[in-house]
């Protein structure tokens, strides 16, 4: 039983073992997708795969394969052959993560296994995923995370067949992104003198600065080791709120030029915003464009989520920028900002991301929206015209506690995500016409890091709830109790070969 559960699977009699003399044959783009089987194999199995024409597991591209689409793949197993076959490399790469949750658990351990039988059951899979987008966001603003930790999650999320890793890279509380243009957004925007004890509003602080930040060099090596894996990462620059930190290093981007702030070291939402003159847009093309440079996803993520419009409200400047541009109110500068730095994105052949708000009416209808406090605004954006990919807190954002257990550890407070409510997360979207449906192109879960500062805590929060997340993103028909517990039972020794720390409980 694999995860996510396939669309259609049946078992035969019989296995295929693989043996030191199993060759592999794979022709044209097939051979790019035939090493990665190697390098998923090789360190626990030690097995050589070498490639032969006389191959034994045959890997082959068929593009008339129509049936599959982009990301739908064929994988049939008997006791002579094992065959992967899909329209395009990524649903290949697919096949092959199918093939290693069909292998034992050990298949999946970062070091040797000796003694192990490498087989596996006979099977016909045929399957594909209900949407194309399937994500999961981290973000290192809260908590920097080490790109070592962000390889891995590239690793353990294509396992699961998701496609995006979103990265949330600024916030009030650190900048990670090098930007040459901008030198001190990581020079004094990374780091902050000490972090809020508690949830927001607490009065209590720790005394330990903390600071990261990404060079370009690793950017680069993880967009590349992603795509060799089939994950796409998706770069979230947060604006014009979320924004204390960047103006930390350049005040005079923001609404009061001599103001000094601090890059902030409490929790919730900070009133300190971008002003709206136009050094601030030259600023915001410019850390994009060398956000483009790194990140050649079709898709860059604006942030656009909670500003407050305080700031705007009390700058004549503001205001009387809001009335020459024939706004009713400067609240409604944040759709105008978001649609003017879009429309640079735009320009450079990208599509813009944002986070839905409430005055979604005014952002172009060429953003994608993320709709994270409420589903239906998902529904509204989509009545608007907006493709949507799914977020909703009360059951993708894995910050939250995951039960009432009184030795759950410090979360989010207000809700607790389970694992039934996660695996459901698109059920709100059962009831929309078909019209609406159309504009869904996926889903995310979500890790916002206020309270996560290790690894195992990462991991903690994130598995299994990502296991069940991933399952209904791929599989429309899979039952929580029927199909997804039982292939989780089945799951969890893979999850500890992988070494990663799960919650037991859930
Ligand atoms: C968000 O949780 N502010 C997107």
């Amino acid at each position: 039983m694999i995860l996510p559960t396939p669309v259609d699977l049946i078992r035969a009699a019989g296995r295929f073992t693989f043996t030191e003399r199993t060759t592999v044959r794979a022709d044209g783009d097939a051979a790019q997708v035939a090493d990665l089987l190697r390098t998923l194999l090789g360190p626990a199995t030690g097995l050589p795969l070498a490639p032969g024409t006389a191959g034994t597991v045959v890997l082959t591209l068929d593009p008339a394969a129509r049936e599959l689409g982009d990301e739908g793949y064929r994988l049939t197993v008997d006791p002579f052959q094992v065959s992967l076959h899909a329209a395009r490399p990524a649903g290949l790469r697919h096949a092959v993560q199918t093939l290693r949750l069909l292998l034992p658990p050990e298949a999946l351990s970062p070091r040797p296994v000796p003694g192990v039988v490498w087989s596996l059951p006979s099977v016909r899979i045929t399957d594909r995923p209900r949407h194309p987008w399937r994500g999961f966001m981290v973000d290192t603003a809260r908590h920097f995370q080490p790109v070592e930790r962000l390889l891995a999650t590239v690793d353990r999320i294509a396992l699961h067949k998701l496609n995006v890793l979103h990265l949330h890279l600024t916030d009030d509380q650190g900048w990670r992104l090098p930007v040459d243009a901008y030198p001190r957004l990581t020079e004094i925007g990374s780091r902050r003198a000490r972090s809020m004890v508690g949830h927001a509003g607490s009065t209590r602080y720790d005394d330990q600065p903390h600071q990261g930040t990404y060079t370009k060099a690793e950017l680069r090596h993880l967009v590349a080791y992603a795509a060799e894996r089939g994950v796409t990462v998706v770069p979230e620059i947060d604006m014009p709120g979320h924004t204390r930190a960047a103006l930390a290093a350049y005040p005079h981007l923001g609404n009061h030029p001599e103001r000094q702030l601090d890059v902030w070291t409490d929790w919730g939402v900070c009133e300190t915003v971008l002003g709206v003159h136009e050094e601030v847009f030259a600023f915001c093309r410019a850390v994009l464009d060398e956000t483009m440079e790194l990140f050649p996803s079709r898709y860059v993520h604006l942030g656009g989520d909670e500003c407050p419009t305080v700031e705007w409200e009390n700058s004549p400047a503001a205001r009387s920028r809001a009335a020459e541009l024939g706004l009713a109110e400067p609240a409604h500068l944040r759709g105008w900002f978001l649609g003017r730095v879009g429309r640079h994105l735009l320009d450079a052949g990208r599509i813009p991301m944002c986070w839905a708000e409430a005055d979604g009416s005014t952002l172009p209808v060429e953003f994608t929206v993320m709709p994270w406090r409420d589903a239906e605004h998902g529904r509204e954006a989509a009545r608007r015209g907006h493709q949507v990919v799914m977020a909703p807190h009360r059951s993708t954002y894995l910050d939250y506690p995951q039960s009432t257990s009184p030795d759950e550890p410090l979360g989010q407070a207000g809700y607790v995500v389970d694992l039934p409510g996660a695996h459901g997360h698109l059920a709100p979207t059962d009831h929309w016409d078909e019209a609406e449906r159309a504009r869904v192109l996926g889903s995310q879960a979500q890790l916002w890091t206020e309270f996560v500062t290790t690894g195992e805590h990462f991991d903690y929060l994130t598995y299994p709830r990502l296991c069940a997340i991933a399952d209904h993103a791929w599989n429309p028909v899979s039952d929580y109790t029927r199909d997804f517990l039982p292939a989780l039972a089945v799951h969890r020794p893979r999850l500890a070969a992988l070494g990663v720390h799960h919650a037991e409980r859930s």
